[in-house]
């Protein structure tokens, strides 16, 4: 795998995400990809397995991709078109079939690898980042900011609890670990604000 593969995912991500703004963007696959690398190096992952997981991490996503969220389909033909395949291509897809909260939840990681990709793509949804990014989604599906009552089970505030606040425990590596200290106090700094003012107490 070399870099010219890598500089090709960068440029199928950013033709991917061109018209996202759920959060889900080319801008989030970039951070995704540098936060991931970081770790990796960190954690004597392998580098190129890593950088293309987490390029090519969303390209299958449930919500934006439904038809091939079970094969993979764009992520592995991306791979194919770049001559790709067997044992290489598989740590690939590994990764990336292992990041999403939703269907891995707390589920370790089968590989270093994927634990690089799935620490970062968690960190993003952390930290002045991740708040911006939850307020987006939740406008995107016509959410309200925050709902007092509970009764909006869908509020934005809502998935603090829900589970934003969740992640920092449940890294799954050292390095993402630590870089998770620092943005969940910001969530949690955020969230005492925010309701603070809400009840007109500041
Ligand atoms: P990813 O796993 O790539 O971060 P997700 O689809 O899980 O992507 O979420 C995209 C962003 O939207 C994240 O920042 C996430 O925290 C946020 N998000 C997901 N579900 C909700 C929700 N119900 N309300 C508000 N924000 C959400
Ligand atoms: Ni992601």
């Amino acid at each position: 795998m070399t870099d010219e593969a890598i500089r090709a995912a960068k440029c199928y991500a950013q033709a991917f995400f061109a018209h996202e703004a759920s959060g889900h963007d080319a801008h989030h696959t970039m951070r995704v990809y540098r936060t991931a690398r970081r770790i990796a190096e960190r954690e004597g992952a392998d580098e190129a397995t890593v950088a293309l997981a987490a390029l090519l991490h969303d390209v299958d996503d449930a919500k934006l991709s439904p038809q091939t969220a079970e094969t993979l389909g764009n992520a592995r033909a991306f791979l194919a078109g770049q001559g790709i395949c067997g044992q290489e291509a598989e740590a690939v897809l590994t990764a990336i079939r292992e990041v999403s909260f939703s269907k891995n939840g707390a589920t370790p990681p089968s590989t270093l690898e994927a634990a690089c990709v799935r620490d970062a793509d968690r960190l993003d949804a952390l930290g002045a980042i991740g708040i911006a990014r939850t307020f987006a989604f939740g406008g995107s599906r016509g959410r309200m900011l925050h709902d007092p009552t509970g009764a909006d089970a869908g509020s934005s505030t809502q998935h603090f609890y829900d589970k934003l606040f969740k992640l920092k425990d449940m890294m799954c590596t050292e390095a993402g670990h630590q870089m998770a200290e620092g943005r969940d106090a910001v969530l949690h700094q955020f969230m005492d604000e925010f309701l603070a003012e809400w009840a007109g107490e500041r």
